[in-house]
Order: C-alpha cells, then structure tokens, then sequence
C-alpha cells in the first residue's frame, strides 16, 4: 500500500515531511543490495554489469584532450555536441543503413537510463498503458511508475526465453501507447530474431503504438545472431526511438552518456522532457564519444571475439558446476539454472553463493512482475564483462557447487 503523503504545510504536532507516493513502491536497486553483499564476503562480483577493464585509450585521451582544451568544460548544447549527434547519425548509417537527421533526430543524454526516461516523459502520458517484456531492465518500471502510465507485462519463458505470440498480442489494446523493448535482452542474452521483432513491430503499427528499444548491447552478439533494430523493421522508423549507451559498447559505465535517435516528431518530446531533466550531458565524453562511435569496423570485431571468449569461460565454469546455462545470443549475461545442484530459491541460492562460494550474482526476481516470479525461481544472472582471469577464478570457485 503507498504510504500517505504528508503536506510540507504541517503544524508543529504534525509528522516531518517525507517522500512522496510516487516512489514508495521503489526499494533499492537489487545491484546495490549485491554489490554492498559481495564485499562485505570478499566474493567475486558477478552481480552488475560493470566492466574490471577499461575502454579504448585513444577515448580516453580524446576526453582528456577536450577537458584541456579549455572549450568543452562548460554546459554542451541541450541536446548535445553537434559532433557527436552526428557520430550518432553516421553509426546507424553505417551499421544498419538508417537515414537519422543529425540535428533533429537525436538527443544526447546522461547514459541510456536518462534516455529512456527522457523517452517516457516526452512519449507517454498519464494513464497510458505500457507494455514490458519481462524480464526487464530494472529502471522499466519506475519510469513508467514515474511517468502516471501502468506497465502492461508479458513474460519471456524459459528455458529458450521466448514469448508466446497470443499472450503478447493480447496485451495490445486501445490504452496501450508504448512497448519497452530490449534486444540483445538483459538479463536472459536473448537477441530478437527478425521474425520476432516483425511480429512485434506489426502489432506496434496495427494498435498504433510507439517502440522504445532499448538497443545498448547493440554490439555484442554472439555465433550467427545478428541485430535487427526496431528502427530497420518496415514502418517502424516513424514509431522507434533507439536507446544507445557509450558505457556498454564501448566500456566506459562510468561516463553515463548514451542517445535517442529516431523520427525527429519523436525526438521532439524526447528532447522537451530531456532539457528539464538534466538540460545537457557531459560535455568533455560528448567529444570522447564522437570519436569512439567513429572508430573503424575492427574495433567493433575485436569487441566481439573479446567478449566470444569471456562468454565460452563462463558457460564452461557454469556448465561443469552442474549449473543449466542459456547460452546468451548477446550481451554479457547469462540466465542460468541451478535447480540440479541448490535445493531453494534464486535469493537463497545468490546468499549461498555469496557467502560459502564467494561467487556473487543477481536473483532475476526483481526483473518480473510479482506475478511472473516464479518463471525464474531457480534462475540466477551472471555477468561476464571481466577479466578472463576473474572468470577462471569463478568458474574454479563455483565447481564447489557440484561436489
Ligand atoms: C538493458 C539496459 N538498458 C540500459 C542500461 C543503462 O545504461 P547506462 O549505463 O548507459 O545508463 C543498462 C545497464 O545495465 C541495461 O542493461
């Protein structure tokens, strides 16, 4: 139930002013719950996807170079460096041949979280419904909490992680405004084929609904999964707005710069609900990023074959713990059962792990609605983004598991 709201205007006997009913339903965030966990055991943190390496070094003295520069200290435009929206603009091009207008097609944002909430308060409207394929990016809900709207959830299943067609056309109906969409998928590693993303984008054009994809592991796909923007899929330009993150293709989660690109009508309220959020982003990244988004196709190859071998470690540690891995078509995560080796749930298991194996990893149940919990009750995330070293040392820790 929320908690009543009490009037700043109180008398002297009255209760002190607290938050308000629009956040009493959010806790803290489930990585902080880990994070805070795993070092307090000493255990090999495996919880949130945050990289133990760095990104490319010539970003990093392009964003160096842009603070001694002495002309990129002050606040950027709103909606960002002209440099780096066109960067934006020449990387869906090149990538995936999509004709986004440099200046009234993107808006930069303080990472991809601003942005997709920047994209829901410009996109959305109180009351709206708004569907969320779960499981879900843990900021989803709130935003739309935030927003006045009401999430509308439709489920991936395991063990392939996919949807049901007749559930997921079922959840469009004349309230709904909007899907969150992600692919590559946190935390299940599905990538969307093009068969699934059509089905999709035919229902979004049919009920006249908006898309936000949320494409941040846009470059890590492994084998013979390809990403399809939602954006490429026929009709969908005029309804997607594309959600980038300069922290997960390139390795810099501590810079929080990421984009919105798409339709300019979109990009429009996109940009009116950015300008009052954070007005404009970091502007010494802004020059870093254009130059990351520029770098040559190897990098983008190097990335991949980096992140095919630290995939291979962690489901050969996984697999020979007696663990039931999905084998994750992109990002850096891996959706994993344990029910063959831990009699308990996924928050039992992840405080086991923690405490007597010193391996730490997420319980997937904060990515569902209450409702669809249990569809990963013996489901626990783990993330690969780190040295190849820690991911042996892992896999080592975790064969305590099978004996
Ligand atoms: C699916 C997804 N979307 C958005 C984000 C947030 O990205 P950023 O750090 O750029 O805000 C993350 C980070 O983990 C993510 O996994």
């Amino acid at each position: 139930m929320p908690r009543p709201y009490h009037s700043p205007l109180t008398e002297q006997d009255q209760p002190m002013p607290s938050y308000s009913n629009r956040v009493s339903t959010f806790g803290t965030t489930i990585f902080t719950e880990i994070n805070v966990l795993a070092q307090k055991h000493g255990a090999i943190n495996l919880g949130q996807g945050r990289p133990d390496f760095d990104g490319p070094n010539e970003v990093i003295e392009a964003s160096i170079a842009a603070m001694r520069s002495g002309k990129h200290n002050q606040y950027a435009p709103g909606s960002g460096t002209a440099s780096l929206k066109k960067a934006v603009a020449d990387h869906a091009a090149r990538f995936y041949d999509l004709d986004v207008n440099p200046e009234s097609g993107v808006v930069i944002t303080s990472g991809a979280t601003e942005g997709i909430f920047s994209s829901m308060l410009g996109l959305v409207d109180a009351g709206d419904e708004v569907i969320v394929i779960e499981p879900y990016f843990d900021s989803y809900v709130p935003n739309i909490i935030m927003a006045n709207a009401t999430p509308v959830f439709v489920p991936l299943r395991p063990p392939d992680w996919t949807f049901d067609r007749a559930e997921l056309r079922a959840a469009f109906g004349p309230k709904t405004r909007a899907i969150i969409l992600n692919t590559p998928q946190n935390p299940t590693g599905r990538v969307f084929t093009y068969d699934e993303m059509k089905f999709i984008g035919d229902l979004c054009i049919e009920f006249d609904v908006v898309c936000i994809s949320d494409e941040v592991y846009e470059h890590l796909v492994f084998g013979d999964a390809r990403h399809i923007p939602m954006a490429s899929i026929p009709g969908m330009f005029e309804r997607t707005v594309t959600i980038g993150s300069l922290g997960k293709s390139f390795s810099f989660t501590g810079w929080k710069l990421g984009w919105v690109s798409g339709h300019p009508d979109l990009i429009a309220g996109v940009g009116r609900a950015h300008q009052f959020v954070t007005f404009a982003s970091h502007h010494p990244s802004q020059e870093a990023a254009a130059v990351a988004l520029s770098l040559p196709g190897t990098y983008f190859e190097e990335f991949q074959e980096m992140y095919t071998t630290k995939r291979k470690l962690m489901l050969d540690g996984l697999s020979a713990a007696g663990l039931k891995p999905f084998s994750p078509e992109g990002t850096y995560f891996i959706m994993a059962d344990f029910a063959d080796v831990f009699d308990g749930d996924a928050l039992e298991f992840t405080q086991h792990l923690v405490t007597e194996i010193g391996v730490a990893c997420i319980p997937p149940a904060p990515f569902f609605a209450p409702e669809h919990q249990h569809l990963a009750r013996t489901q626990a995330r783990f993330s690969f983004c780190k040295a190849d070293d820690t991911l042996k040392q892992a896999g080592e820790r975790l064969a305590k598991l099978s004996r």
